[in-house]
């Protein structure tokens, strides 16, 4: 064993313990000052602010001083204007410089916030749909407003007001000490007493305040989650269920609150205890010292106005600790958002057109942390043919959708675009010649034009669009609406009927214009006279492209060129129609329901009555 060995070691488990207690925290500190750093702080202004801060500590310092001389003197002379001109002075400068200081920091707390944003709007634009997977929407929303706001917060009202409290406390005690020392260490008395009360307070309050902020958050996560699906509380006649749920995190809450409250009241009688105590024993003491002699009058009012800049000083250092835990929480959440890797879309080629054929090689994929989906995938899709997908459900046909649209990177194998690996290719060029209907198109807010030219640099002219629109079927609602093209649409398109929505989504592909459509059961969520229509606006979309579509219907699948039938994620037939009918048995049962249920639709329509 050698002695570098040992050091090695000894340095490993230096690092290991680091990384937790003390370490951590300190830690923490560091991400915190590198996450406002990176938002390139205005250095004048934080110094600007800094000694506007302590211009008004120090001024604050004087004030006592000048108390004194005046106190002292009043006996002697009579009051003498440049006394007071100077006490109104110092009271002025202290007001001015605190007011500048703070609106000083107050801009800097928003430019810090502000730039956070800005790294955290464009992080989460950045990042692959695989970040989406693991992160409910909620938590993401509130790493955008609510952390980014601690972060504020820490550095608006407390972190130059601790530094200044720190300043403002020693200078009092430094200036106490040269006034009288024996008073000046009968205060010391007063800190474990204070200490003996704080601190076990100010220990339940954070148990208390944490616990509220998980029941803040889980709260208000149920709430979201049941106003954003109304129609299925009241379709389910769930109310009384959701009230109760409601009410049951309302009063969580409230018992919080009422903890929080019990406890909170006994801090201002500890502080003012404390304070009286002190009073009472300055004043006491101090009173038989200034009729000695040893001590003047003017002293004593000075010592007392100290005390109170020791005093308020100490319970904001109190405050800026629990605000420091905060802020450090929500630091490490910030900035382990900002370290998830993001997606590149501008490296690599340019696709310029993708009519030729797509291939698959070997494809294999799994999701973070779950079983392989899709296993040892082959196939070849020719330009301008159509692929129809059929297959159980859950087999992984969607997934292999995600993967053409390379919201994901396959674990292993490729695609290929006329014998060139997709990856070669910028993910902004790959994406643009790809068209994707899925079964909901989802809508964006804004009027129904900037539905259907979402996404699209160029501002289409109005014919064309009502050419698509014509194309997707959709003309004829949309000339209905008030506003014809400037309707706007409710939040989530919930003005527009499913078909009406799914036709706004084939024009919007219409206008992209794609070489490669994707379809997947894009008919499937619509009653079946919406089926024909938008049956019929998919034909118009689908001439003269590739398309690859996953089928629920036989009609689709009939007419395709080439059927791959997907199965707990591999392809275990593939041919036309009439091929897979002969060697297919799950085709072939597939297609017998299929051709089953149109009858039983006309049963069904022969015994309405209507
Ligand atoms: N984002 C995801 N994360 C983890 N697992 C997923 C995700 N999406 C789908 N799956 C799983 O992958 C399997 C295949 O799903 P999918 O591709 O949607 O099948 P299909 O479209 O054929 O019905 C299912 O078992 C599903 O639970
Ligand atoms: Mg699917």
């Amino acid at each position: 064993m050698s002695s570098s060995t040992e050091t090695a070691s000894y340095r490993g488990r230096g690092e290991a313990a680091s990384s937790d207690g003390q370490g951590g925290k300190r830690a923490g500190w560091r991400s915190f000052v590198r996450l406002i750093m990176a938002s390139k702080p205005p250095k004048k202004l934080i110094a600007v602010a800094l000694l506007l801060s302590l211009a008004s500590t120090a001024a604050g310092l004087v004030v006592p001083m000048v108390t004194k001389q005046f106190i002292d003197g009043f006996s002697l002379s009579a009051l003498k204007p440049g006394h007071i001109v100077m006490l109104a002075g110092f009271f002025v400068i202290q007001a001015l410089a605190g007011a500048y200081s703070s609106y000083l920091l107050a801009r800097l707390g928003q430019h810090v916030v502000a730039s956070l944003r800005e790294r955290l709007w464009r992080k989460l634009m950045a990042l692959p749909v695989a970040y989406y997977d693991r992160h409910q929407t909620g938590e993401t929303v509130s790493r955008m407003t609510n952390d980014t706001g601690v972060v504020r917060g820490l550095i608006t009202d407390h972190l130059v007001g601790f530094v200044t409290s720190i300043i403002s406390a020693i200078g009092a005690f430094i200036l106490l000490l040269t006034l009288d020392w024996r008073m000046t260490l009968i205060l010391l008395i007063a800190i474990p007493v204070l200490a003996g009360i704080m601190v076990p307070l100010g220990m339940m309050m954070h148990r208390i305040a944490k616990e509220t902020q998980d029941e803040t958050a889980s709260f208000s996560g149920g709430i979201n989650n049941v106003l954003s699906e109304v129609r299925l509380v009241k379709a389910s006649g769930a109310e009384p269920r959701e009230l109760e749920h409601g009410f049951k995190g309302i009063r969580a809450l409230y018992r919080l609150g009422v903890r929080e409250g019990k406890v909170g009241a006994w801090i201002g009688p500890a502080v003012s205890f404390t304070i009286m105590m002190l009073l009472v024993i300055i004043i006491g003491y101090g009173g038989v010292r200034v009729s000695s002699g040893a001590m003047t009058a003017g002293d004593l009012v000075a010592f007392i106005l100290y005390l109170m800049q020791i005093i308020m000083p100490v319970s904001q250092i109190a405050v800026f600790f629990s605000q420091f835990n905060k802020a450090m929480g929500a630091t490490e959440r910030i900035s382990a958002t900002l370290e998830e890797t993001e997606e590149d879309f501008a490296a690599g080629g340019e696709l310029r057109s993708a009519s030729a054929p797509v291939t698959a090689e070997g494809l294999e994929f799994a999701y973070a942390g779950s079983e392989p989906i899709l296993r040892g995938i082959d196939f070849e899709i020719q330009p301008g043919q159509v692929t129809a997908i059929v297959g159980p459900s859950g087999g992984g046909k969607t997934t292999l959708f995600s993967l053409l649209e390379r919201y994901y990177a396959p674990t292993a194998g490729r695609l290929l675009i006329g014998g060139v690996p997709l990856a070669d290719y910028s993910l902004a060029s790959w994406r643009s010649r790809i068209g994707y209907v899925a079964q909901e198109s989802p809508l964006m807010a804004g009027t129904i034009r900037d539905n259907l030219t979402y996404g699209i640099d160029r501002a289409p002219e109005p014919e064309e669009l009502e050419r698509a629109a014509r194309l997707a079927y959709a003309d004829v609602f949309i000339n209905e609406l008030p506003k014809k093209y400037d309707t706007e649409v409710g939040e989530r398109g919930i003005k527009l009927s499913g078909g009406q929505r799914q036709r706004i989504g084939i024009a919007r592909a219409l206008l992209r214009n794609p070489d490669i459509l994707l379809l997947d059961e894009a008919t499937s969520a619509l009653d079946s006279q919406s089926e024909v229509i938008v049956q019929q606006a998919l034909g118009n979309l689908m001439e003269g492209r590739t398309t690859v579509v996953i089928a629920h219907r036989l009609s689709t699948v009939v007419d395709a060129d080439q059927i791959l039938f997907v199965d707990k994620g591999r392809i275990t037939g593939r041919g036309t129609h009439e091929e897979l009918l002969e060697t297919h048995e799950l085709y072939r049962e597939f297609a017998l329901r299929q051709l089953r249920s149109p009858k039983e639709d006309e049963a069904a329509e022969a015994v309405d009555p209507r």
